[in-house]
């Protein structure tokens, strides 16, 4: 069956994490005005889709992620008008929008929970999870937010436990009640009514649970979570939401999917199946770290052959039904170029350009980070004072309680902290890089100095920032790059990621030279060709007159197009 074409799938997404792109009514927080201000420098960018992280009404205890009010703009990111102003910008630019969906939970100040607390009889009771005390203590179950690990919270008011997956402020509702699903899918409606793309759907798998809360053989973060992505009726779930509202619009669902095995990734995205479009897996996110951990780092670093093997095993998923999602980076994980690159002076426009072209000659469909364009890099704070992360100040109080290696914690974090990825984004290399003229919420990275702000690289041809600009018109131009088939070549190299691109009688060729020194290489006997035409590189070619040899940069990546 050929793949089906379809404008999302040949969309290059990137991402907005709101608080920290641009501060326009000086409170030191990002806001909507920010977004419109820098809508031609996003479009400028060549990309088609911005997904913006959570922009809803919230106490913030999750940045957004714990919200209040499904309805309504945070006050420091503005107004409805300014939302209605921000989307009207973007059609007229021809950008689509995808909200962050986020209802696997909410925030303990929503009006649900408000009444839910109240009483055993409040007809909000059913919106949550509890877990009467008479019955005794719940069996365990593991939380990512909280002190304790804990996702069992007593509640005095009705002397019973509700449960959160996530932070004591972020209550699980209650999806095996119709009436939640309803409330859900009226949100959804509100939002697409006003025009919205598509969304991002946070933790979806995680929505059904076993309402008799069982006792479960896990011991370790990872064993939780791929119980918590397995619920009895996930699949129903998705279904009907598809059913009730996705498939209304022209719309498409990307799901945020800790916890989904490759061997069940088509259940989630088979065309046939009608749940959702994509999703995020997280095999790739877990790369480097310890086994069985979340947020851990492991020793010792990663290897590019357990990377391309990700990466063609995730390829292969998808090959004939279903559609992937690319992500090297998001609001969640450290900066790509300082993760899978190497942010020294040296290697970093190299790395950071190398990384580009990989997500932008891969199948699938490709998600940045905003401020992946320039290559901004780890902040690695080395001061508690200076996290303002529910993730990183509860663990650090969790290893605190426990006796733990507080200096352990801190220097994992600094290669681990979601807070790497969260710093302002860098628009020149004046005070606050650009990003408010106040306060700002959270420290910047103090590289804005050294060239890693926009304004520097708009005025230099060969910045990171001008090389984006180029390669995702590559891809744009080419549809071998979205929909041709796949081929890693020697997936045993280990410092050379090569591949090809094939579509009818289209084939492109990709060089990626994955470390600090020059690696000579040489073209199997069963890749052919008369010509081939460079069409980008990110560094002047070293060697490439032969056929079959070539000598890369470090950190090089060239894409040629061979012919017959
Ligand atoms: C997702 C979000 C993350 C948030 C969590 C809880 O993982 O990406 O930022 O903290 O869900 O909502």
């Amino acid at each position: 069956m050929a793949v089906e074409e379809i404008w999302w799938k040949e969309g290059i997404v990137y991402q907005i994490y709101p608080r920290s792109f641009k501060d326009t009514s000086g409170n030191g927080i990002g806001d909507l005005r920010g977004i419109i201000e820098k809508l031609d420098y996003i479009s400028s960018l060549g990309v088609d889709i911005i997904w913006l992280n959570p922009i809803y009404d919230s106490p913030n205890d999750d940045n957004g992620y714990d919200i209040r009010d499904y309805r309504k703009i945070m006050s420091e990111f503005g107004t409805m008008e300014d939302f209605d102003e921000l989307l009207a910008g973007m059609k007229s630019r021809n950008l689509r929008l995808v909200m962050d969906l986020v209802v696997n939970h909410c925030s303990d100040e929503h009006k649900w929970f408000q009444e839910s607390r109240k009483s055993r009889e409040n007809p909000y009771r059913d919106y949550f999870h509890w877990w009467p005390a008479e019955k005794g203590t719940p069996p365990k179950r593991w939380s990512y937010f909280d002190v304790e690990e804990n996702a069992w919270q007593y509640d005095e008011k009705t002397d019973a436990y509700y449960l959160h997956y996530f932070a004591v402020k972020q209550p699980d509702l209650k999806w095996e009640n119709p009436k939640v699903r309803q409330e859900v899918y009226d949100m959804m409606h509100f939002w697409f009514k006003k025009g919205v793309d598509g969304f991002r759907m946070d933790v979806i798998p995680f929505i059904s649970k076993d309402t008799t809360y069982p006792e479960i053989d896990a011991q370790e973060p990872h064993e939780f979570i791929s119980y918590y992505a397995n619920g009895p009726k996930v699949h129903e779930y998705l279904n009907e939401l598809n059913r009730e509202v996705i498939s209304k619009y022209d719309a498409f669902t990307v799901g945020e999917g800790p916890g989904i095995a490759r061997e069940d990734a088509l259940d989630f995205v088979h065309e046939d199946r009608k749940e959702m479009d994509m999703f995020f897996h997280f095999d790739l996110m877990s790369l480097d770290r310890a086994p069985g951990e979340v947020f851990k780092m492991r020793q010792g670093g990663w290897k590019l052959t357990e990377f391309k093997k990700i990466f063609n095993d995730w390829d292969t998923a998808f090959a004939k039904a279903g559609w992937g999602s690319l992500f090297l980076a998001n609001h969640d994980f450290p900066r790509s170029v300082s993760r899978w690159g190497n942010d020294s002076p040296e290697h970093w426009h190299n790395s950071a350009t190398l990384l580009q072209t990989f997500l932008l000659t891969m199948r699938g469909t490709p998600y940045f980070y905003q401020g992946d364009e320039i290559g901004m890099t780890n902040v690695k704070f080395t001061d508690i004072e200076d996290y303002r992360d529910i993730n990183t100040i509860n663990r650090y109080e969790t290893v605190k309680q426990r006796g733990g290696d507080l200096n352990a914690f801190m220097e994992s974090e600094q290669h681990a902290a979601r807070e790497n990825a969260r710093t302002p984004m860098q628009w020149d290399d004046t005070i606050n890089a650009g990003f408010t003229n106040s306060e700002p919420w959270i420290k910047l990275n103090p590289d804005y100095k050294d060239g890693v702000n926009v304004k520097s690289q708009e005025k230099d041809k060969y910045s990171i920032l001008n090389y984006f600009r180029k390669i995702t018109e590559l891809r744009k131009k080419n549809k071998v790059l979205v929909y041709g088939d796949y081929h890693c070549i020697y997936p045993e190299h280990d410092k050379v990621y090569a591949y090809t691109r094939t579509l009818e009688a289209e084939r492109f060729l990709i060089l990626l030279n994955f470390s600090d020194e020059i690696e000579r290489f040489t073209l199997p006997v069963n890749i052919t060709y008369n010509r081939k035409i460079k069409l980008i590189s990110n560094d002047k070619i070293l060697d490439d007159k032969t056929f079959k040899e070539f000598a890369l940069r470090p950190w090089q990546a060239v894409v040629y197009k061979l012919e017959h």
